[in-house]
């Protein structure tokens, strides 16, 4: 039996990066495929679990039983819930799986399989009655406990009862099976997608976002279809047609841009090297160029925990709160980040605000003022200190023009992906002509002033 310690699931082949993850005091190790277990897990300044990018779910460990023994399996867990929830009955729910790299033939998936039914009618005989009744779905937000049976192999299974708030997805195994948009350029979407579940927040109607790194359009597609308007920036082509009210390419590097305004969101899925994304990132949240933040970071090195704190601390430093970062079910090695700005940095002075142009070449006509959004709020360690304040020489507007000079260095060159002869070369079903633009061409509207009352963004919706 193992007691008190916890186990986690990663993507196959991450046991490396979550142990390092973890750190030397947890004492992890890997258990089988994709499974690593630890004495303990990292806390807080305020003594909270830390969430771990590198894990896809946490238990904190019953037992470690044999599998084919269906009456000890549901004897131990049911034991656990009744133990734990005799006196207070809360929410919980059932969740039985197996850890990710196994096929469909493996002996652990049919063994899951056929347990799935049997542990749970066994484990509900032999709850109290009032427990057996507090059985809820994982997705119930009346949920306080998983009760959680991972089947390793044929006679391997971990058991364990964690507070939902432990753990870190509510879904089975942290995995977030989505599918696919039919229409959507690619997989990378399912990212976005993903991501927008997990922080509970992601582009909606009226709001304006960039997309960095956006062809050949999924997370533009995710945005656009959410009600979101989205300037898309990306040398290489957009391959599939939005309403061009709705969205606008600028085909340049990334690190050429600078938004006419401040945005809602910053997306960015750019495939550069990490430190330098972090670092074009970093740019944004000093400017105050946007309030929120998704974006993915390629991490194709070995050791992709040490480069991830890395890219965390020089967001952190450029005033990016709440940082929290995921190895998400549809990443690959890759980590995606959230984070937000402190609104009260992000208001705007005077400028000139992005206008999309309509196919007939009208200006949209921009929204009656919207009631600001509650967003989340800064924790008690998250205050934005002295490097959170944009500094003097961050003039948001003094590039909202394209510089003529604006030579295209080290940093500004387009991944293999991107072929620079496609800026020139329209995509048949792009219609270029309506969505793409450089950003010479890209179409700004006439100088507003901010509201001094309220300090709001102006809503751009048409
Ligand atoms: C993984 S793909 C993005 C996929 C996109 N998010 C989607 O959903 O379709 C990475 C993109 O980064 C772009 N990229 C690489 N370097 C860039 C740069 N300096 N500026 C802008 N985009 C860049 C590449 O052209 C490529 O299209």
């Amino acid at each position: 039996m193992v007691s008190t310690r916890w186990a986690f699931l990663t993507r196959p082949d991450g046991e490396r990066d979550l142990i390092d993850e973890l750190g030397p005091s947890a004492n992890a190790e890997k258990l089988d495929l994709a499974v690593v277990t630890s004495a303990v897990r990292p806390r807080g300044p305020d003594q909270t679990l830390e969430g771990l990018a590198f894990a896809r779910q946490a238990m904190r460990l019953v037992h470690r039983i044999s599998a084919s023994d269906v009456e000890t399996l549901a004897k131990q867990a049911a034991r656990a819930l009744n133990r734990q929830l005799a006196r207070r009955p809360e929410g919980w729910a059932f969740q039985l799986v197996t850890p990710e790299g196994r096929d469909a033939r493996d002996e652990a998936v049919r063994t899951a399989e056929a347990l799935q039914e049997p542990l749970r009618a066994r484990i509900l005989a032999q709850l109290s009655r009032p427990v057996r009744d507090a059985q809820v779905s994982a997705s119930d937000p009346g949920v306080r406990w998983l009760l959680q049976v991972w089947v390793l192999k044929k006679t391997d299974t971990l058991v364990g009862l964690t507070p939902a708030q432990d753990a870190l997805s509510c879904l089975a195994g942290g995995r977030a099976v989505l599918e696919r948009d039919p229409e959507a350029p690619s997989r990378s979407g399912l990212k976005l997608e993903e991501a927008i579940d997990w922080v509970g927040i992601g582009p909606q109607a009226g709001d304006l976002c960039a997309d960095l790194g956006a062809a050949p359009g999924g997370w533009s597609k995710v945005a656009v279809d959410r009600g979101a308007k989205v300037i898309a920036i990306d040398p290489a082509r957009i391959k599939i047609s939005l309403p061009s009210r709705r969205f606008t390419h600028i085909q340049e590097s990334a690190f050429d841009f600078a938004p006419p305004e401040t945005l809602d969101w910053l997306l960015c899925d750019m495939a550069w090297r990490p430190l330098e994304v972090a670092q074009l990132i970093a740019k944004w949240g000093r400017r105050a160029w946007a309030h929120q933040l998704i974006a993915n970071f390629k991490l194709p090195m070995k050791r992709k925990a040490e480069m991830l704190r890395r890219v965390l601390t020089i967001l952190k430093r450029a005033g990016w709160q709440g940082l929290r970062a995921r190895q998400l079910y549809y990443d690959r090695d890759e980590v995606t980040v959230f984070a937000w700005l402190d609104p009260t940095l992000t208001q705007r002075g005077a400028k000139e605000p992005f206008q999309f142009r309509s196919r007939s070449g009208e200006r949209s006509q921009p929204r009656a003022r919207r009631a600001p959004r509650s967003r989340p709020r800064p924790s008690a360690e998250e205050k934005p200190g002295a490097r959170t304040k944009p500094s003097k020489q961050a003039k948001p507007h003094a590039r909202t023009k394209p510089s003529k000079q604006a030579k295209p260095d080290a940093r500004t060159k387009p991944s293999k992906q991107a072929k620079p002869d496609a800026r020139t070369k329209p995509s048949k079903q792009a219609k270029p002509g309506a969505q793409t633009k450089t950003s010479k061409q890209a179409t700004f509207g006439s100088r507003r002033k901010l509201d001094t009352k309220t300090n709001r963004t102006r809503d751009r919706d048409s």
